[in-house]
Parts: C-alpha cells; sequence; structure tokens
C-alpha cells in the first residue's frame, strides 16, 4: 500500500501558501486492511478514513461514475487495483491533481503530476482535468470560487467551455441549494469575490443560480453619482470593496443583493432607480428563501438594501428622522448589525469609479449620534413616567421623547469642523 498527500495541499505548498487540511489517498489496499490499521472509517458515500492520531482524511484511491443528475448522482468504485492516476483523473482541477509522496520536503521534482498541474501552476491557469470534470456540477461554483482567491489566474477558455455545456445541459438546476449557498458564502469570502461571478456569468451559470444579479450587467445608473454606469460593474466593485476592507460574510451577502431591485427597473425611467430599494428586498427574500441563507445574513441584507439611500443622505436629517432611521433599522437594540449596515453602505459608496478612496464619514457620524441614543439611561425615564401614571406605550413615548432630546443636544454639539454632509460622499446617490 502506498499513501500520497493530495489535493489542496501540494497546490498550497507548491503555491507558498499556508497548508490548512492534508488530505490523503491511499493506493493498493481495502477497507479491512485500514481498519485492521486503526484507521476509523468515516465516508458515508466513499471509503474515507480518519488517521487515529492525525484524524487527518485518508481516501482510498477510487474512480467515479456518473449514475444520475446533480450532487449525489455518482457510483463509486474502489479496489486495491485503482492506480493513483485514476484516482487524479476524476478531480476538478489539473493544479488540484497532484501528488506527493508522504515524506515529501516540498520540492516540484517529487511530485506525481500526470495532468501537468505543475504547468498549469505556473502560467496560472484554471483548467479541468478530463472529460469527468462534466460529473459533479458544484465543480462549477468551486472553480468560480478558486477564480476569487486566486485572482491572477485565468480559467482556461476549454473549461469555461465545458462548464457552458453542463449549464445548457441542466446539470446546475439540479444543485442542492445549502451546497450552493456553501459555496457562495466561501467565494464571498475570498479576496476579490467580483472573480466568482465574472466566472459564473462566463459560462452561464449565474442566469440560472442568481438571475436577480445576472440581469444588473447592461442597466445603466446615473452617471453623476455612478461613473462606471453599469449596475452590474458597480454591484463587483461593491463587492470588492467589501473585501478590501475585510468585511465579514453578512456584509458582503448585503453588499451583493443591495441593488437587485435596479435589474426591474422600467425601461422608460432609466437610468433613474426610483424605489429600487423596495424591489431589492423582495428580491434578495426570494434568494435568501431559495438558498436557506442563514437569517442573520438576510436581516442585515434586508436593513441595507432598504435603507442604504437613507443611510447616505443622513447628513440631511434632523432629529426625529434620525430616530426614524435607527428604528427601522432595529439599531437600538441591535448596534452590532447597524455597524455592519453601515460598512455596507461605506462599501457602496466607495465600490464606484473613481470613488474608492473617497472618505464616507456617514459612519462614523452615525455611529455617534446613535451612541448618544444608546447613553440615554431608559430605566428613571420609564420609573418617572410609571409615577405619572403612564402606561405601556405611552412610557415608550416618553422614552423616544428623551431619545430625540439626546439627538437633538448630539447635533447641535456636533463639532463645526466634522463634515455635516459629508461632501460630495454625503450627496451619494443609493
Ligand atoms: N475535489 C474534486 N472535486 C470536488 C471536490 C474536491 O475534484 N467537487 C478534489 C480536488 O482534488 C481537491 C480535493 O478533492 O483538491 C480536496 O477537496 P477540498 O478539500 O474540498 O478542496 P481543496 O482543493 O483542498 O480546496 P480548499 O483549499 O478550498 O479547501
Amino acid at each position: 500500500m502506498q499513501i500520497y498527500m493530495v489535493g489542496g495541499a501540494v497546490r498550497d505548498r507548491l503555491m507558498g501558501n499556508a497548508v490548512h487540511d492534508r488530505d490523503w489517498v491511499v493506493v493498493g489496499t481495502t477497507p479491512e486492511a485500514m481498519t485492521r490499521l486503526g484507521y476509523v472509517a468515516v465516508g458515508r458515500d466513499f471509503p474515507v478514513f480518519l488517521h487515529p492520531e492525525t484524524h487527518e482524511e485518508y481516501a482510498l484511491a477510487r474512480t467515479e461514475r456518473k449514475s444520475g443528475r446533480g450532487y449525489r448522482g455518482f457510483v463509486v468504485l474502489t479496489s486495491p487495483d485503482v492506480t493513483l492516476e485514476e484516482d487524479l483523473s476524476r478531480r476538478d482541477l489539473t493544479v488540484n491533481a497532484m501528488a506527493a509522496p508522504v515524506d515529501w520536503d516540498g520540492s516540484p521534482h517529487a511530485v506525481v503530476d500526470p495532468y501537468y498541474g505543475l504547468r498549469d501552476l505556473h502560467d496560472k491557469v484554471l483548467r479541468h482535468v478530463t472529460e469527468a470534470f462534466r460529473e459533479d456540477p458544484v465543480r462549477i461554483l468551486r472553480i468560480a470560487r478558486f477564480a476569487a482567491r486566486f485572482a491572477d489566474f485565468t480559467v482556461a477558455p476549454e473549461t469555461i467551455g465545458l462548464m457552458s455545456e453542463m449549464v445548457s445541459d441542466g446539470e446546475v438546476d439540479h444543485l442542492v441549494p445549502e451546497r450552493v449557498w456553501q459555496e457562495i458564502a466561501r467565494g464571498l469570502m475570498e479576496h476579490r469575490p467580483s472573480r466568482m461571478f465574472d466566472v459564473l456569468r462566463a459560462c452561464g451559470a449565474l442566469r440560472v443560480l442568481l438571475p436577480e444579479l445576472d440581469r444588473l450587467w447592461g442597466v445603466p445608473q446615473r452617471a453623476e453619482y455612478h461613473p462606471e454606469v453599469d449596475t452590474g460593474v458597480h454591484a463587483m466593485m461593491v463587492l470588492d470593496m467589501a473585501a478590501q476592507l475585510d468585511a465579514p460574510l453578512n456584509v458582503r451577502f448585503a453588499c451583493l443583493c443591495h441593488d437587485f431591485g435596479k435589474g426591474t427597473t422600467r425601461a422608460d425611467v432609466l437610468p433613474r432607480h426610483h424605489d429600487h430599494e423596495s424591489r431589492s428586498v423582495d428580491l434578495l427574500e426570494q434568494v435568501c428563501e431559495r438558498w436557506r441563507v442563514p437569517n442573520d445574513a438576510r436581516d442585515l441584507a434586508v436593513v441595507v438594501a432598504r435603507e442604504h439611500g437613507n443611510i447616505h443622505r443622513s447628513g440631511d436629517l434632523n432629529a426625529s428622522a434620525m430616530l426614524r432611521l435607527f428604528e427601522r433599522c432595529d439599531a437600538i437594540r441591535k448596534p452590532e448589525r447597524f455597524e455592519h449596515a453601515l460598512l455596507a453602505c461605506e462599501c457602496d459608496a466607495r465600490g464606484r469609479l473613481g470613488f474608492a478612496n473617497r472618505p464616507y464619514p456617514q459612519r462614523a457620524r452615525l455611529r455617534s449620534a446613535l451612541q448618544s441614543v444608546l447613553d440615554v439611561a431608559t430605566a428613571p425615564i420609564a420609573a418617572a413616567a410609571a409615577r405619572r401614571g403612564l402606561k405601556g406605550e405611552a412610557i415608550g413615548l416618553a422614552i423616544a421623547d428623551a431619545r430625540r432630546d439626546a439627538l437633538h443636544e448630539w447635533l447641535c454639539h456636533e463639532t463645526d469642523n466634522a463634515p455635516r454632509d459629508g461632501g460630495e460622499a454625503g450627496h451619494a446617490s443609493a
């Protein structure tokens, strides 16, 4: 029996990147022999074992044959006769189809590389290994995600061609929603998330998976607010700004969805997008339902889609209007989420052609204004109101009055040199 390190661990080490998970493939043995050696069987769909001490995954060399549609439609063949080359041939990308011996010193010379992964690593190309790529539609999402991670790699034209055929054959229609979200979420967290959507768009998968985003390309916006004009281009710039600002997943998802409504604006009112915010909310809620997006990601995305224009223009708000904004965002109960909404709005404002380095003072300003509201001690107000015989809703109104007063004070004492409307950025349109 021979053991080799395979997949992402080999790729990452050759690239000089940190290796997180090491995967191993075992050739020339049987499940029974593995169990006798103390490995623990864990595979549900194919024979995978955990090492008794390191708990790393050891898979028996296998071949796979398609038996149905989608993610689970496989028959797995494993036997001691399956060779390393056969196992590597069913893998997705040449750069993921290299193997290295157990005592590997990291040198490329020792790598088993029947599908020219070293060449493609050098040329920075993501290329499918064989036609077996077709057998797993999740790979379309994986390739898109790798393009977002390895931003200087291109996807080979023949791989885009193969992915396009898979889309035409309806393979993408059968992906399990949780798996789609899982891959999209991982891709959103990469360096250049826009590239994931560029690749999905190039092969036609975006039209099937996320038409709400796909239809934004070709939709114009007003050039004075959006010099990049195209709404799809803007969405991608916002997303890459979110990555540049190291935003967490929920913020990146909110950025992705914030302008969905612009894709359904009537042609005769373009390039204006009156009321796109409420249409964005409806559309993103459908996406969240479809992909079973976690509630916290959905809730932030709804707040950002609905309020981003109001947050951009918050320099114009008086105390009452600002309190209403905080209430609509549930900012007083959930200040952390509001902080995330502000970050998403900054990404929206700076994710425009030529705007990347503009300040977005609305964020610090609203954060400070919210703090003045949070500092209002509500218990004594409620107690005093109760002593005056007020109840329920009336007590709530007394608290709201105190908060409004605090905001009014805050607005009056805002330092003269802190820009009130944020200069040009303060006039950013939705
Ligand atoms: N693999 C594949 N097709 C898939 C999933 C995995 O061919 N749909 C193969 C690839 O050889 C991959 C290896 O299994 O390198 C390990 O899979 P996984 O750990 O999911 O991916 P990594 O390549 O390690 O990627 P990441 O760095 O994102 O974990």
